[in-house]
């Protein structure tokens, strides 16, 4: 089967859909490619994740891989969120067919963005927390459908 169980049950039965109004932390990214774009909301009180949601206009890729990443980073810190790889979430769904792998990539993309948004509406410059944030554009060319 081209897709593992694990990627169907969340491409199917996604966790974590939706907004949070009382968000203090939001990140969206997009690629002009295939015109997909991820939102991320996070609430983050004293460093931890107390909650997160996403919205997508994406690929069944995407809304797997971020509904896996929002499982693993919530009720988690900022410092361990901030460690999450797409291929880690890759490896929780049990693989990707390879030409999805770049799906994945917006997940991580734009939790990052929010972490960035977080640090920026506390005053602190997110670079040194975050690393420049690539350009998912880049990440994305070889992302066909
Ligand atoms: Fe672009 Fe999957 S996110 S096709």
């Amino acid at each position: 089967m081209l897709y593992s169980e694990k990627v169907m049950d969340h491409f199917t039965n996604p966790r974590n859909v939706g907004e949070l109004p009382d968000a203090n932390g939001v990140g969206e990214v997009g690629n002009a490619k295939c015109g997909d774009i991820m939102k991320m909301y996070l609430k983050i009180e004293n460093g931890v994740i107390e909650d997160v949601k996403f919205k997508t206009f994406g690929c069944g890729a995407a809304i797997a891989t971020s509904s896996m990443a929002t499982e693993m980073i919530k009720g988690k810190t900022v410092d361990d969120a901030l460690k999450l790889t797409n291929s880690a979430v890759v490896e929780a769904l049990e693989g990707l067919p390879p030409v999805k792998i770049h799906c994945s990539v917006l997940a991580e993309q734009a939790i990052k963005t929010a972490l960035a948004d977080y640090y920026t509406r506390q005053g602190i410059d997110p670079t040194p927390f975050v690393g420049e944030l690539k350009d998912p554009d880049e990440e994305h060319l070889a992302c066909e459908r």
